[in-house]
């Protein structure tokens, strides 16, 4: 019996599961880290077997070793963006602005209730803003700006009343842009340059009728 126990917690020690949850948001990262190129090594301390990523450099933790901020805006990164990076439950800042990340912006960034500020601006991302952005109702800043992004701008990030800056410019989007709730404070600034966006301060650059052309 007493045996059977001491076995019992000798496995749950050793059990690699364990090892491998206590780093789970260093795994979401080091996810991250496998998904782009990284000619100036600006991840090279990013160590998967250390117990936290919090001594990895680009990387800041809050006092329980949670993951707050992950800045690497203009660090040469080219790639792909994963969804394991909306696993970072408290991360506040992802600012990857100035950089060459390209494909889609995962869905799952809408899981990170926490985020304040989203810097995806000047990279190459392609598909549409996903519409579970409207979960992230601590969000102040969203940057977007200067990608190749596509489709509709969802009509639930309306809902998103922290917004303070709202920045879509530069992509190709299309339909008309919201004009309620938190984007009535928002001036044709913020979406400015999206040739197929109609909406009444941009009359003027309606080219075509975008109901069809608008998937
Ligand atoms: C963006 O993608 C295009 C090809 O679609 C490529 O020519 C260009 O160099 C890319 N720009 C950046 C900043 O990665
Ligand atoms: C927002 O989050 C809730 C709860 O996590 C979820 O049920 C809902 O589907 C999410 N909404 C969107 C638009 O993703």
């Amino acid at each position: 019996m007493e045996t059977t126990l001491f076995l019992a917690i000798f496995l749950l020690l050793l059990d690699p599961f364990n090892v491998v949850s206590a780093n789970f948001e260093g795994d979401a990262l080091f996810a991250f880290r496998r998904a782009v190129k990284d000619p100036n090594n600006v991840l090279q301390s990013w160590d998967p077997t250390l117990v936290d990523p919090c001594t990895w450099f680009h990387v800041t933790c809050d006092d329980d070793k949670r993951v707050t901020r992950l800045d690497l805006g203009h660090a040469k990164l080219s790639g792909y963006l994963v969804p394991e990076l909306g696993r970072l439950q408290r991360l506040q800042f992802l600012e990857l602005y100035k950089n060459d990340l390209m494909g889609p912006i995962p869905k799952e960034l809408g899981d990170l209730k926490n985020l304040v500020s989203l810097g995806l601006y000047q990279n190459n991302l392609t598909g549409s803003i996903p519409a579970t952005f409207s979960n992230l109702s601590n969000i102040k800043f969203l940057r977007l700006n200067s990608n190749k992004l596509t489709g509709r701008i969802p009509r639930e990030l309306t809902k998103l009343r922290n917004l303070k800056i709202l920045d879509l410019s530069n992509n190709d989007l299309c339909g008309t842009f919201p004009t309620s709730g938190s984007f009535s404070k928002f001036a044709e600034e913020s979406f400015k340059n999206n040739p197929r966006l109609e909406g009444p301060e941009l009359m003027g650059f309606v080219r075509y009728d975008t109901g069809e052309s608008c998937k």
